[in-house]
């Protein structure tokens, strides 16, 4: 097989949305996902419904990424898939699709991790992170500042020691009656707002990061100024999505700092869901001016859970002879 014609199929199926994206030589030509509206209603993701609405997800959203790439199945080259971590349930329906597509177009497999597609995300576009970076990494499930050497070395040096910053937004949001996922909701109130309000400061040794003292904090605040005014949430809604994006985005900017300061690397990258955040934004390019780092920031479509970053990682697994067999099983963590 020539390897400058390499064109792949990765499916990601980790949590509640349904990706596909079609890769060729590295360029991505389609990336389509199809989200799960089923959970707002219950304040999460309920792993059964979520892996009955991939069942039902999967097939359209690979005609869409098919079409949209102008690609028939007889050009593929492999098929990819998310093999872990994620639910298992919504695993195991994106592994067993992928399996059977590769085995009835004779192609190989080839099985990406969840987190290291997020950090991979980053060179889909320009500009492409210089290695050595830090990468903060911040998702529904995963908080952590990680060194990566190369594409496939990487060494976690800091990570949540209990809840994941995606949950801390996403619990903080429920607080405020929002519906499920917050974090977006959040953001996008704080931005007519301001950071009227302070909370616990996580403190934490090291780089490791801490949320759940500072979802008490912001619980017991919210139910004292309660029992003085019952519609205190409703009335300062804005600026209590502020202020606890703010407490959430500075406790994530000190240890990315320090470990910067700790490592000497000042090329700085942002991964997962949460690197949507206006304000972690803002704060990364605005500190890194200060303390002379090289950011990168991926585009909105690849920050939250999608199937490019799956092809990208895919790509080059391809390039390193990274195949598995259809023994291969989706796990969890
Ligand atoms: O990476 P992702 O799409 O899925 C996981 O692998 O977990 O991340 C989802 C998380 C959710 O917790 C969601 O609330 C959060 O990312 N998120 C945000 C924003 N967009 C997504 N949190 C804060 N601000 C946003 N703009
Ligand atoms: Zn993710």
């Amino acid at each position: 097989m020539s390897l400058t014609n390499i064109t792949i199929l990765a499916i990601e199926s980790s949590c509640d949305d349904t990706a596909v994206s079609i890769i060729k030589n590295g360029k991505i030509l389609s990336n389509k996902v199809a989200g799960q509206k089923v959970h707002e209603i219950y304040g999460g993701v309920v792993p059964e419904l979520a892996s009955r609405a991939h069942q039902a997800n999967i097939v359209p959203v690979l005609d869409v990424a098919l079409k949209t790439a102008n690609v028939q199945l007889s050009e593929l080259n492999a098929i990819a898939f998310t093999q872990n971590p994620g639910l298992i349930g919504s695993l195991m329906v994106g592994c067993s699709f992928a399996k059977s597509l590769a085995q009835s177009l004779n192609i190989p497999l080839i099985a990406v991790n969840h987190m290291q597609a997020h950090v991979l995300a980053h060179f889909i576009d320009e500009p492409k992170p210089i290695f050595p970076f830090l990468c903060l990494t911040v998702s529904g499930g995963h908080t952590q500042i990680a060194v990566f050497s190369n594409y496939f070395e990487s060494k976690i040096i800091g990570k949540t020691i209990d809840d994941a910053a995606g949950e801390a937004f996403d619990k903080a949001a429920k607080m405020l009656n929002l519906p499920y996922p917050g974090g977006p909701l959040i953001d996008e109130y704080a931005k007519n707002a301001h950071v009227e309000f302070q909370f616990a400061k996580p403190n934490i040794p090291n780089l490791d990061y801490s949320f759940s003292g500072l979802k008490t904090s912001f619980l017991y605040f919210l139910k004292k100024e309660m029992i003085k005014n019952e519609n205190f949430i409703i009335e300062n809604r804005d600026n209590l999505c502020a202020s606890i994006q703010n407490s959430i985005v500075k406790h994530l900017m000190k240890k990315l700092i320090l470990a910067s300061k700790q490592t000497g690397i000042k090329n700085i990258a942002l991964a997962g869901g949460v690197s949507a955040n206006s304000s972690l934004r803002n704060e990364i390019e605005i500190e890194g001016k200060k303390l002379g780092w090289k950011t990168f920031i991926p585009a909105f479509e690849y920050c939250t859970d999608n199937a490019a970053m799956i092809a990208m990682t895919a790509h080059f697994k391809f390039l390193n002879n990274e195949f598995v067999d259809l023994s291969v099983a989706p796990s969890s963590r």
